[in-house]
């Protein structure tokens, strides 16, 4: 089965590794592309949930990679095997992601390179990739159907700075990348803080925060024209 645009825009987000171990695999679309375009020799495949996992088995099985690629029933990094190089972790709320990265922390030393795809909470998930040593090393915004996606590389390194008060509201990404897509989702990002700065409905406080974040959005756009 071909990928999906968003997982084919994952895959190119890989720096080429050997072993690829996908969180809540799900389908198995990334861990199958991974191996069917050679990006990684071998991958495992990771599923918490019963019906998923039997999917999933029944995908790997289809592709003919069940040699090349590990299923395994378990939870986040419980069963990560230390050969493991990368990590993908895409489809998921970002504290859920930080959560089981925190949990797994202690097999995290191989890791070089971590591609992840949270669908709520960056920020929070940036803050706690960052303490676990990593930096947004790539990343773009792109959408499908009407929803956003923000899809990142991470790998070891620091910021060696403090975030900005954009990055800790928006997430890192956005402004790191700001060509790949970006763009169009700061823009709309300031819209609705104009927007929501006009709302009466609001506490006051509330009006005032969205207000200076329209202009600190404005600003920052203006600059990277
Ligand atoms: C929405 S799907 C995303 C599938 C795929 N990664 C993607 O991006 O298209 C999230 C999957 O993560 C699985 N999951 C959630 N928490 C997990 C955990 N702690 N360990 C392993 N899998 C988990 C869920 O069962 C679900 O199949």
């Amino acid at each position: 089965m071909k990928p999906s645009p968003r997982i084919e825009k994952l895959l190119s987000l890989f720096r080429p590794g050997a072993f690829l171990a996908d969180v809540g695999s799900d389908h198995g679309q990334l861990v199958i592309g991974a191996v069917d375009s050679s990006l990684f020799p071998r991958a495992m495949a990771i599923e918490n949930k019963k019906g998923p996992y039997a999917r999933l088995k029944a995908a790997v099985e289809e592709s003919g990679h069940g040699r090349e690629i590990v299923v395994s029933l378990s939870d986040g990094l419980d069963e990560l095997d230390p050969s493991c190089d990368s990590l993908a972790l895409c489809g998921m709320g970002g504290r859920l992601i930080a959560e089981i990265l925190e949990r797994g922390k202690a097999k995290l030393s191989p890791i070089k390179q971590i591609v992840v795809d949270a669908h709520s909470e960056r920020p929070y998930l940036d803050e706690r990739l960052l303490a676990l040593g990593f930096v947004s090393s790539s990343a773009v915004y792109f959408e499908e159907r009407g929803k956003g996606y923000s899809l990142e590389r991470w790998e070891r390194g620091e910021l060696g700075r403090p975030r900005s008060s954009l990055e800790r509201k928006y997430g890192l990404a956005p402004f790191a990348f700001l060509q790949n897509g970006y763009r169009a989702f700061l823009e709309r990002e300031r819209d609705k803080s104009s927007l929501l700065s006009e709302n009466g409905g609001l506490p006051p406080e509330k009006r005032t925060e969205e207000k200076e974040s329209t202009a600190e959005l404005e600003r920052y756009l203006h600059e990277n024209a």
